[in-house]
C-alpha cells in the first residue's frame, strides 16, 4: 500500500492589537526609524497586552485554523505547539490549549523548544505522528517575545514581535508534504540565548536575577548562520524531493530581517518574488513567524492548488529545517 500523504488542512492567526512603531522604540532606545528599516525592513511590530501570552494567542489561532479546515477540537489526536517563550515552565502550552479548546480525548498534547525553527520541528514530529493511522495534528507556533526582550538593547529589541499561527495537519488525497527535515548544531550555540530566572534553591549560589532573563544574541553572526541555514535548506529539499531549483514555487522563510531574506534568496539563486514578506508589520514572531507568513500567503492567494511550497526557519541552539508541501 502507498504510505499516506499528509498535508495542511488549515491555517489561523492571532496577532496582538497593540502595534509598536519605529517612531515609538525611537522613545525608548537610542535608535531611528531609518536605521531600523535600513537594517532590518522592520516597520512595526505587536506586542502582547497584559491579559494576553503565548498560550491565548495560541488559542485563538488554533481555532480560526480548526474552522478553515471545517474540523471541531474534538477531531484532533495530538496538539504540538512550538515556543520558547511559555507563561509558565509546567505544565506545557500545548496542554492548556488543550484545555482552553475543551477537548479531553487527544492522545498527547506537547512544546517543542527549538528557537525559531519550532514550528518547522513541530511539523515534523506532526508528520510523522499522524501518517500511520491517518489521524489529526493541531501544529502551533507562539512566541511572546516581547517578555523577554532587554528593552533598553537596541540592538536586540527593534527586531522581535509577539503572535501565534496554526496549522491542521493531516492526510490528504493529493500533494502534502513531499520532503521535510529538522537539524541541529552546536557551532554557533551561544550566539542567541535567553536564561530563565527559575533556579532558586538553597543548594544554589543566589540567583543574578533579571539580567539572565532576556535574549542576548550577536546579531552579525546569527546572520551569517542564517542565510547559509537558508541554502542549506533549499539544497536538502531539492535532493530530497529530486526536484530542480526552478520547481520551487513559493518560499515562506522565517521573517527575522529582510536583508536576511534578501541574501538567502540571492545566494540560493531563487528570485525575489517567490518570497513572501511580512517581516515589516510583525518583526520576528520566533516560532510564530511561518505559520503566520503562510496563512497571509493563502489569504493573499499567493498560492494555488498544485504549488511546491517550501517552509523553512532557523533559530537559537542553532536549530534550522524545512518542508515541501505540494499544495492540495
Ligand atoms: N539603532 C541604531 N544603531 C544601532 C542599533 C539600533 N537599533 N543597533 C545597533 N546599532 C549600531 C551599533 O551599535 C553599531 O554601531 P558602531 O558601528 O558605532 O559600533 C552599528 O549600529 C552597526 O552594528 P551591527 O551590529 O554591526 O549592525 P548590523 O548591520 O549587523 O545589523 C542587526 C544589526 C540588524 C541585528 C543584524 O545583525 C541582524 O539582523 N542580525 C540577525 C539577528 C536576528 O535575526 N536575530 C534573530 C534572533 S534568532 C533567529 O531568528 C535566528
Amino acid at each position: 500500500m502507498a504510505a499516506r500523504k499528509i498535508g495542511i488542512l488549515g491555517t489561523g492567526v492571532y496577532v496582538p492589537e497593540r502595534v509598536l512603531s519605529n517612531k515609538d522604540l525611537e522613545k525608548l532606545v537610542n535608535t531611528n526609524n531609518n536605521w531600523i528599516l535600513e537594517r532590518t525592513g522592520i516597520a512595526e511590530r505587536r506586542i502582547a497586552g497584559p491579559e494576553e501570552n503565548t498560550v491565548t494567542m495560541a488559542v485563538a489561532a488554533a481555532r480560526q485554523a480548526l474552522d478553515a479546515a471545517g474540523l471541531a477540537p474534538s477531531d484532533l489526536s495530538y496538539i504540538i505547539l512550538g515556543t520558547n517563550t511559555p507563561p509558565h515552565i509546567f505544565p506545557a502550552c500545548a496542554i492548556q490549549v488543550q484545555e482552553a479548546l475543551g477537548v479531553n480525548g487527544v492522545l498527547a498534547a506537547f512544546d517543542v523548544q527549538a528557537g525559531c525553527t519550532g514550528f518547522n520541528y513541530g511539523l515534523y514530529v506532526a508528520e510523522r505522528m499522524v501518517a500511520p493511522e491517518g489521524k489529526l495534528a493541531l501544529v502551533i507556533g507562539s512566541d511572546t517575545n516581547s517578555r523577554f526582550t532587554d528593552w533598553t538593547d537596541r540592538s536586540s529589541c527593534i527586531l522581535f514581535g509577539d503572535g501565534a499561527g496554526a496549522t491542521i495537519v493531516g492526510p490528504v488525497e493529493r500533494g502534502g508534504i513531499l520532503a521535510s527535515f529538522i537539524t541541529s548544531s552546536l557551532n554557533m550555540k551561544l550566539v542567541c540565548e535567553t536564561e530563565f530566572n527559575a533556579e532558586v534553591s538553597p543548594f544554589l549560589p543566589p540567583s543574578t536575577t533579571t539580567e539572565r532573563h532576556f535574549l542576548r544574541m550577536d546579531g552579525p553572526e546569527i546572520f551569517k548562520f542564517a542565510v547559509n541555514a537558508v541554502k542549506d535548506s533549499i539544497r536538502r529539499i531539492m535532493e530530497m524531493a529530486d526536484i530542480n531549483r526552478e520547481e520551487l514555487d513559493y518560499l515562506i522563510i522565517h521573517q527575522a530581517n529582510n536583508r536576511i531574506l534578501e541574501a538567502a534568496a540571492r545566494f540560493a539563486k531563487v528570485p525575489w518574488e517567490k518570497l513572501f514578506v511580512n517581516v515589516h508589520r510583525y518583526g520576528n514572531t520566533s516560532a510564530a513567524s511561518v505559520p503566520i507568513a503562510l496563512h497571509e500567503a493563502l489569504e493573499q492567494g499567493r498560492i494555488k492548488p498544485g504549488d511546491k511550497v517550501f517552509l523553512c526557519s532557523f533559530g537559537a541552539g542553532v536549530t534550522w529545517g524545512a518542508a515541501l508541501v505540494e499544495w492540495s
